[in-house]
């Protein structure tokens, strides 16, 4: 079985699903690796360390599409816009990994059925404990909790740390994460280590503990909410009428925070809309908002994906694919994930062929397409309501 290795095309997407280190652990498991020339360059991995560690180099994307049984991607399907331009090579077959927005844009999943791939979407790894080693998205969001913070640092007019100098004292910024999830933990730890004065929130009452553990203060806001946590970890939606009142009682404390990280997701759903335009022009002007939900529709009302955009003198931040802008770290972390994935499919029988009794929940979770179909019934359930 030959691995294929592509260079991303997302625009600014500098990560790599293979990194050099890992080709020998692949050779290990029975499969050459083929690399498009520059594949990892946006990591700092050249052709002549993929070849020192074994793989075959080619020259364009056409030589490894038309070569490789299984191609290792970080985005594809709905996650990469450009993904069209590959469809004419995709074969029957041949099996497709990578994150692929399944749920939220789940036509590219579609796309890839319909030319008799067999696609497993890295989005969907349970978050259990036996799959944690293959946990990407938690790889990716520890990433963009941490450079939130230092962007949110870098645009704010104040420092962050409290100061006590000859000429007085400066008081510590005062910074608000919204989501105690993977990505919300890492930014209160971060904002926490750069001297900040760190406060959370998160609809899912267990968070409590943890958003403690890291040093930040747990915001407590009085909702009736009878299950706000699903049997897999994740929050469930709030009814529209919780959401309004949670928009306002949140809203408080917005304004007595400048820097404010939203992280709010429940997956396969729009982004709950958290912070309305009110509630941004009541706050301090130099304040920084980081909308991490940008993709989703964004936790605040004026959010523009990938842009920085100014609102009464609060600065609000579209931050998309943020991963991508620590290529090294995120490289590393997501080839290792997707490894520990194909190592784990190897080892319960579905690659080189995906058997159909899928008794594994990793597989069976992760399985989007396979034989001309689109086989997951969440990913089906998303593309039949539009
Ligand atoms: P997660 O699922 O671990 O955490 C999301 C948290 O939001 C959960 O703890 C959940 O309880 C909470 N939440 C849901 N609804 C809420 C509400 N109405 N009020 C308060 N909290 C609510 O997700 P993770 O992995 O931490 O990712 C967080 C977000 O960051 C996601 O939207 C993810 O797609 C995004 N992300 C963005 C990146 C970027 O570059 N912009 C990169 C990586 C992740």
């Amino acid at each position: 079985m030959k691995l294929g290795v592509l260079k991303e095309t997302y625009p600014g997407e500098q990560r790599v699903a293979l990194i050099p280190a890992l080709v020998a652990n692949y050779a290990k498991l029975g499969f050459e690796t083929l690399v498009q020339s520059g594949a990892g360059a946006g990591a700092f991995h050249t052709d002549e360390a993929y070849q020192h560690a074994g793989a075959t180099v080619l020259p364009s994307r056409a030589a490894v599409l038309e070569r490789a049984d299984i191609i290792l991607t970080v985005r594809t399907a709905g996650a990469n816009p450009d993904f069209e331009a590959d469809l004419p090579y995709i074969r029957v077959g041949q099996i497709w990994m990578g994150f692929m927005e399944p749920l939220y844009r789940p036509q590219g999943v579609a796309q890839l059925a319909k030319r008799g791939a067999t696609a497993f979407a890295m989005e969907l790894i349970p978050r259990i404990t036996r799959a944690q080693s293959m946990d990407a998205l938690s790889s990716m969001a520890t990433i963009a909790g941490y450079k939130a913070v230092l962007l949110a640092a870098s645009l704010l007019p104040r420092m962050f740390p409290l100061l006590m100098s000859a000429a007085g004292t400066i008081s510590p910024a005062r910074v608000f994460v919204i989501g105690a999830g993977v990505a919300g933990l890492q930014a209160m730890a971060t904002a926490k280590r750069l001297g900040a004065s760190v406060a959370g929130y998160d609809v899912r009452p267990a968070t409590r503990e943890q958003v403690e553990s890291v040093g930040a203060k747990f915001v407590e806001i009085p909702l009736e909410v009878a299950q706000a946590e699903t049997t897999g970890g994740y929050a469930r939606a709030l009814e529209e009428e919780t959401l309004r009142r949670q928009q306002d009682l949140l809203g408080e404390h917005l304004v007595q925070h400048e820097v404010i990280i939203t992280t709010a997701a429940v997956p396969g759903k729009c982004a709950p809309l958290l912070i309305p335009r009110r509630v941004v022009e009541a706050m301090p002007t130099g304040s920084v908002i980081i909308d991490l939900a940008a993709e989703w529709g964004g936790n605040c009302e004026l959010t523009q994906p990938g842009e920085i955009i100014q609102h009464n003198g609060v600065a609000i931040v579209g931050a998309v694919n943020l991963p991508a802008t620590v290529p090294v770290d995120a490289s590393l972390l997501y080839s290792r994930n997707l490894y520990h994935f194909m190592a784990h499919l190897h080892k319960v029988g579905m690659l080189p062929e995906p058997g159909s009794a899928i008794e594994d929940e990793i597989a069976r979770e992760t399985l989007v397409a396979v034989g001309g179909s689109v086989v997951h019934p969440r990913v089906a359930g998303s593309l039949d309501t539009g």
